[in-house]
């Protein structure tokens, strides 16, 4: 489990750069992501992780690729549904060892109507995963009718940290301290929507600052205008303390087309 568990979040620094690349498991064809792997190959050396699914994973990403991936085992229902997020159990922890996983990760929904069948699967995996010393992620995912605010990602981390997550994945919001500090285990915030490039670096770095121990991100990444220079300047933020404008900077190109820091 702990070997794993470094392999996700890098022992130099206590810190990580999650490329999230699963969203086709309920978005189909995301924006940049309709040939995943023409836009992931060029990123994945300045990711620690990539996050998929099992599909992508066998058809997009080369079996000699070295780089540790975080499986996403739940799914079920897509945007196309009213039950957005009603997810179960998608991939059998037997072929998410077969894929040599370094972790999986798993949706809850807090709050919803059916919060029980998400907590309860994910719990199931929580138990499959333990027994195989697989770090679980929860992915605390968030209906459209749900306040996104501290006091709602701290109950919604908390639980997922009690039910047994070895990670816990959510949206940084305002007063993001108190989410981390009600959290026994480490805490990655997700992108979201796509934002100008600023305002995610500014995200990650706020999120960094309180507590998190980095990113799983993936539009603000891949449907960046240069998603190879952000998730560059991303890297800085969460691996080198970079202010969002230092990391904004280096995004820069002169006219050799070279970026300015490098
Ligand atoms: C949904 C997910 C996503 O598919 C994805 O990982 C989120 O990444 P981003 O919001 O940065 O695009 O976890 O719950």
């Amino acid at each position: 489990m702990k070997n794993r568990l470094s392999k996700i979040i890098k022992p130099k620094d206590g810190r990580t750069v999650m490329l999230a690349v699963d969203h086709g498991y309920f978005m189909g064809p995301t924006t940049g992501l309709e040939q995943l792997d023409k836009m992931v190959l060029p990123l994945m050396p300045y990711a620690d992780t990539l996050m998929l699914t099992r599909g992508a994973l066998r058809n997009y990403i080369p079996p000699e690729t070295d780089i540790p991936i975080v499986l996403r085992v739940s799914g079920g229902t897509s945007i196309l549904n009213d039950e957005l997020l009603h997810e179960g159990i998608t991939v059998s922890m037997e072929d998410a060892v077969r894929l040599n996983v370094s972790g999986v990760a798993f949706s809850i929904m807090v709050g919803a109507k059916f919060e029980r069948d998400t907590l309860l699967a994910f719990t199931e995996i929580v138990d499959e995963a333990e027994s195989l010393g697989i770090p679980v992620i929860a992915v605390t995912a968030v209906g459209k009718d749900m306040v996104r605010d501290a006091r709602y990602m701290a109950l919604a981390s908390r639980i997922a940290a009690e039910l047994g997550a070895h990670i816990v994945k959510t949206y940084y919001v305002e007063g993001f301290e108190k989410v981390v500090e009600s959290c026994p285990v480490p805490v990655v915030i997700a992108g979201g929507k796509k934002t100008d490039e600023m305002t995610a670096l500014r995200t990650a770095h706020d999120a960094i600052q309180a507590g998190a121990v980095g990113v799983d991100m993936g539009r603000n990444i891949f449907q960046a205008k240069d998603p190879v220079a952000m998730i560059q300047a991303i890297n800085m933020v969460v691996h080198e303390n970079a202010t969002p404008a230092e990391a904004f900077q280096s995004m820069i190109r002169d006219r050799s087309g070279r970026y300015s820091r490098r």
